[in-house]
């Protein structure tokens, strides 16, 4: 089975987990996930199996993305992708809440279902309420052949090979490339410009290369990992786009190493979580250097000015301590920005002797209630 080749190939290549192999592939799996799919003479996308022609995109007027844990946040990195580039309003939900709560379904709206494994019951029971409701659908999967994919109506494939550890890496980048495609094709549909649409082209082709960049950092960010696994919880901030980056990164350090992490849009640590800041609770804030840096330096100056110490990752030095990525598109950026905090997940949880790739509590793919 490809899991068996997958774990023939784990041991021949001498990585001591599956996490940190699935981190070090990323760049051929954003490779794959790009592989035939830009069109550089319209500077679009193409998508084969979206089964919607272009008339029926132009008539979309919102787009509802499901998905559970990280395959929720790289949703929340899609949904803000095409509202930028198709100017389409679009929002991410956690699909166990969507298909509890009697939702409207509306037909203008493309629902677009995430997950890795294909197999998540309450994604696939999202996709079931919705089609009951004659919701148009598509999936955006991993694993060719699972019941998400052939319930839906049409979609995109990862082509990130085999997950095997239960923390998704390599699943959840892969994805916000695929939605940075479907945006770059809804986008040229609507009114993202030639000129735009080649920008966000060529920022998708630097992508493997920069995330290599990012990769050669690892023990940098392992060293830091091993000073930040010694405090019991962390803040993590991030706004707009640093936003689902800032959940994601605390997810991936409460799934691996157990070290409560919170995370919290900057702009609204003064209406509450301030008053947890001290010494002894660190945070981690994500700071493009976009139109909001200035916004997010104040954030920093407020958390330093309480004795917070600050790990930064962005594209300068700022903070106590900082983790400096390779500057792409700002829309793409997000896809970057989470790469650091994958590894500092991975080595904190290393730090502290846990089972990285099966962290208790924890299945990789949750097929019941
Ligand atoms: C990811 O690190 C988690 N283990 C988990 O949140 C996962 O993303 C979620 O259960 C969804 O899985 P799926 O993508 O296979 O549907």
């Amino acid at each position: 089975s490809l899991i068996e080749a997958e774990e023939a190939a784990y041991d021949a290549e001498g990585y001591t987990h599956f996490m940190r192999k699935e981190i070090h592939e990323q760049p051929a799996a954003v490779e794959r996930a790009l592989r035939g799919r830009l069109d550089l003479r319209f500077h679009t996308a193409h998508l084969g199996g979206l089964n919607l022609d272009p008339r029926e995109a132009r008539e979309i007027r919102r787009v509802k993305i499901l998905g559970c844990g990280s395959a929720y946040y790289a949703g929340q990195v899609g949904a803000q992708l095409i509202e930028e580039l198709a100017r389409i309003p679009a929002d991410a939900e956690p699909a166990s809440e969507f298909r509890y709560r009697n939702p409207v379904v509306e037909a203008d709206t493309l629902y677009v279902a995430v997950s890795q494994s294909g197999e998540t019951y309450d994604t696939l029971a999202a996709v079931q309420e919705l089609k009951r409701k004659g919701g148009r659908v598509l999936g955006v999967v991993n694993a060719v052949g699972s019941a998400i994919a052939r319930e839906c109506d049409g979609g995109v494939y990862l082509h990130a090979g085999p997950e095997i550890a239960v923390a998704s890496t390599k699943a959840y980048t892969s994805t916000a490339v695929v939605f940075a495609l479907l945006a770059l094709h809804l986008g040229r549909i609507h009114d993202l410009s030639p000129a735009d649409g080649r920008r966000i082209a060529e920022g998708l082709r630097a992508l493997p290369a920069q995330i290599e960049e990012i990769l050669k950092q690892e023990d940098r960010i392992a060293e830091l990992a091993r000073e930040y696994a010694a405090y019991r919880s962390m803040l993590f901030v991030g706004r707009v786009r640093g936003r689902p980056v800032a959940r994601e990164g605390a997810q991936k350090l409460k799934e691996v190493s157990y070290v409560h992490a919170e995370a919290y849009p900057a702009s609204e640590l003064k209406h509450g979580p301030l008053a947890l800041v001290s010494p002894e609770l660190p945070a981690v804030a994500v700071v493009p250097d976009d139109e909001l840096l200035d916004k997010n330096l104040s954030t920093i100056g407020e958390i330093r000015a309480r004795r917070g110490r600050v790990l930064t990752v962005g594209h300068r030095e700022t903070g106590d301590d900082a983790i400096v990525v390779p500057k792409n598109e700002p829309e793409l950026d997000p896809i970057l920005l989470s790469i650091p905090l994958q590894l500092l997940a991975y080595h904190a949880a290393v730090a502290l002797g846990h089972d990285v790739d099966k962290p208790r509590n924890l299945a990789k793919s949750v097929t019941v209630e």
